[in-house]
Parts: C-alpha cells; sequence; structure tokens
C-alpha cells in the first residue's frame, strides 16, 4: 500500500522588533528608494536580545503542532533547516526537541541555505514514504542578523529573521508531498559565504580583523542564477508530478527580491496572483521564508484542502529546489493541545535530565 506524506500542521513566527529602511539609512549609506526599487522590501523583523535560532524554531514548531493537532511525543523526527546554528554543535534541532519534549525524536541540522527548507521537506517526505517513519517537524529558521555585516550594504538591507514549521503526517490517501527536485553547483560557493568560522579558516584575529564571520555576497551572480533555476526547478518538479504549470493554483518561492519572483514568474508565464509574495515585510529570512509565506497565503485565504501548489527557492552552495504538494490540512479532530503548558513540564523534565547527568557524573567520579 503507497504511503504519503501529508503536511497537516504549519507556523511562523518573527520577532518582534522591526528595522525599517529608513533605519538602514542611518547606519550605511543606502536609501528607502533604492532598497524598495531593487529588491521590493521595506521593512524587515530582527532578532532582539533574547531570540536565537532556537528560540524561533520553538515557537513555530508548537504552533504547527498546535494546528496538526500532534502531541510532540508522536513525532519521530525534527529536522531543522539552518544557516544561523546556535552552535557549529551540537544541532539547534537536538535544542529544539529538548525544548518541546519531543522524547521520541531523533533530530538533526540541514544546511543547504535558502533552498534549505525545500531539502528538509524533501528528506522528511522520504523517511515517512519509506515506511521508517510516521510523524516529522520540518522547521527552517534563521538570525541571520547575527552573522550580517551591518557596515556592508551590499547585504545587510536584504535579510531578516524568523521562522516556520510544517508538521508532515503519513496517511494512504494520495497527497501531501508528491514530487521534489534538489539540486547543486558546489562551482559557485564563493558567490555567496560566510568565510570563516569552519575547517577551512578558523576563527583567529585576522579572520575578525577582515570581516570574514560576517555573510559575503556577489549579488549579481546569485541574481542572475536565481532567475534562471527558479523556472528550471520549477518546471521539473511538476513534470515529475505528472502536472502542467495550468494544474498549480499557487506558487510560493523563496522571497529574496521582488525583482526576482518577478522574472521568475515570466519565465513560467504565471500570474502574480498566483503567487505569494511577502518580501516587502520581511525581507529575506533564508530557509523560513517559505513556511512563513505558506503561513500567510493559509491566513489570507489563499491556500485550501485539495489545492496544488509549489514552492521553490535558491540559495547558497549553491543549491536550488522545488516541491510540488497537495495541500491536506490537519488529520485529528480538534483536541486540546496547549503548548505553553507543555513548556512548563518540559523545562522540568529537562533539567531533572540534567541533574541525573550530574548526579551520575558524581557518582562515576568518585570511582
Ligand atoms: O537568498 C539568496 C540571497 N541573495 C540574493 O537573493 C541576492 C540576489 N541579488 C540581488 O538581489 C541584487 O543583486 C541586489 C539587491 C543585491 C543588488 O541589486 P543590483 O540591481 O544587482 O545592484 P548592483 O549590485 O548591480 O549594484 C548597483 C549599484 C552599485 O553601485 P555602482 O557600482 O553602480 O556605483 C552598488 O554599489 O548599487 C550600489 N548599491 C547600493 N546603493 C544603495 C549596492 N547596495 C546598495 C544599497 N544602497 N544598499
Amino acid at each position: 500500500m503507497s504511503r504519503y506524506a501529508h503536511i497537516t500542521g504549519w507556523g511562523m513566527t518573527v520577532p518582534s522588533r522591526l528595522v525599517t529602511n529608513d533605519d538602514l539609512a542611518q547606519m550605511v549609506d543606502t536609501t528607502d528608494e533604492w532598497i524598495r526599487e531593487r529588491t521590493g522590501i521595506r521593512e524587515r523583523h530582527i532578532a532582539g536580545g533574547e531570540d536565537t535560532t532556537a528560540s524561533l524554531a520553538v515557537e513555530a514548531a508548537l504552533k504547527a503542532l498546535r494546528v496538526a493537532n500532534l502531541n510532540p511525543d508522536d513525532l519521530d523526527l525534527i529536522i531543522v533547516s539552518t544557516s544561523s546554528p546556535e552552535h557549529i554543535f551540537p544541532a539547534t534541532a537536538c535544542l529544539v526537541q529538548d525544548r518541546i519534549g519531543a522524547t521520541k525524536a531523533g533530530a538533526f541540522d540541514l544546511l543547504a541555505a535558502c533552498s534549505g527548507f525545500i531539502y528538509a521537506l524533501n528528506m522528511a517526505t522520504q523517511a515517512i514514504r519509506s515506511g521508517a517513519i510516521k510523524n516529522a517537524l520540518v522547521i527552517g529558521a534563521e538570525t541571520l542578523s547575527r552573522i550580517t555585516d551591518w557596515e556592508d550594504r551590499n547585504t545587510c538591507v536584504l535579510f531578516g529573521d524568523g521562522a516556520g514549521a510544517f508538521v508532515l503526517q503519513a496517511g494512504e490517501e494520495p497527497g501531501g508531498v508528491i514530487s521534489a527536485v534538489m539540486r547543486s553547483d558546489g562551482s559557485g560557493s564563493e558567490s555567496l559565504s560566510v568565510p570563516a568560522g569552519g575547517s577551512r579558516l578558523p576563527a583567529s584575529p585576522e579572520t575578525l580583523l577582515h570581516r570574514q564571520h560576517y555573510i559575503h555576497m556577489k549579488g549579481r551572480e546569485v541574481f542572475r542564477f536565481a532567475t534562471r533555476v527558479m523556472v528550471q526547478a520549477t518546471k521539473e518538479a511538476v513534470d515529475k508530478a505528472d502536472l502542467t504549470l495550468d494544474d498549480i493554483h499557487l506558487l510560493i518561492p523563496h522571497q529574496a527580491n521582488q525583482r526576482i519572483i518577478e522574472a521568475a514568474l515570466r519565465g513560467l508565464d504565471i500570474p502574480m496572483e498566483r503567487c505569494i509574495s511577502n518580501v516587502e515585510r520581511y525581507g529575506n529570512t533564508s530557509t523560513a521564508s517559505i513556511p512563513i509565506a505558506t503561513c500567510e497565503a493559509i491566513q489570507r485565504g489563499r491556500l485550501h484542502g485539495g489545492d496544488w501548489v509549489v514552492f521553490v527557492g535558491f540559495g547558497a552552495g549553491l543549491t536550488w529546489g522545488a516541491a510540488v504538494v497537495k495541500w491536506t490540512g490537519p488529520f485529528l479532530p480538534h483536541r486540546p493541545i496547549y503548548p505553553p503548558s507543555y513548556r512548563f513540564w518540559v523545562r522540568v523534565r529537562s533539567r531533572l535530565l540534567r541533574l541525573v547527568r550530574r548526579i551520575e557524573g558524581w557518582i562515576w567520579g568518585r570511582k
């Protein structure tokens, strides 16, 4: 019997701090007009003191679980797609696992930059369709502001922070994620990168001096690449699903730049009315942009059960990809799930486990 991976829950969050183009014009040599004309962005949300990638991911995850009416301990797998993890290790996904109390889930991070959410969605789908697992949580979460050079006008006007999450569940009814394509081209790795802080250029006074721990980007190169692959990946994924572009109700592209979105639509001959764009209000939230745009599409009544939707994205790597989904919605009837109450018990559980670890260390240390 065939198994399908349905999207049954969704949630998003952004930090409360809003930064407008005029605010940026006070920091670097730019103007509201330039940013709006070249990117379509007016404002973005930027992480405040207590926001981190994991804290945003947890908020989005709890909302998604609430929509799916699923308890965290029903999850088998958590994938966090991020380019701004809390640490090199442990994985941010493990921090999320602990904070939502997903006691039976494996957890790992996936790094495919802005294409990461599509990669993660496909990985979770394959795990479900193979029969290996039943329920997965896929999160795209970023605090790119922490690795943005606030003195570089080429990049600091583009990015924003936020998180979005989907719950995926196994089902026998045809639907959910039907096809996906994932591509990469490492020969373009220097177009968009954070050069230092890894094995090649470990942190040193020189790397700090040369601002190599921040995002470096060749904007025009990325622009050209993006417009080409968005069209190509969308067509491939739609083809693979045995559909045509006319069957697609909604295109939800990675929100990097309004001009890139419009160029892709022209290449696909899809009108703006069949596309979601919110880059104006969030900037480029990297791997979080597709799930955030999806949540907004649902809120505004633009995505319904049975609709065919295409997610398409591109990013550093270089990477790109697309997925075709027959939209589902929650499986389980509404039942009382109160994420805030989990938080209390989950914190108690986490503290107890830490205490047990300390006691164990004390006992073994005496021998
Ligand atoms: O998720 C993937 C992440 N990255 C992307 O999606 C980026 C893709 N690329 C882009 O979106 C565009 O290339 C940018 C928005 C980054 C730049 O737009 P552009 O139309 O390609 O501008 P440009 O890089 O060709 O620069 C044009 C001019 C330059 O001045 P000169 O050399 O012509 O005198 C830049 O120095 O604009 C200047 N410039 C700015 N001026 C005012 C660059 N950034 C700014 C700025 N404010 N913030």
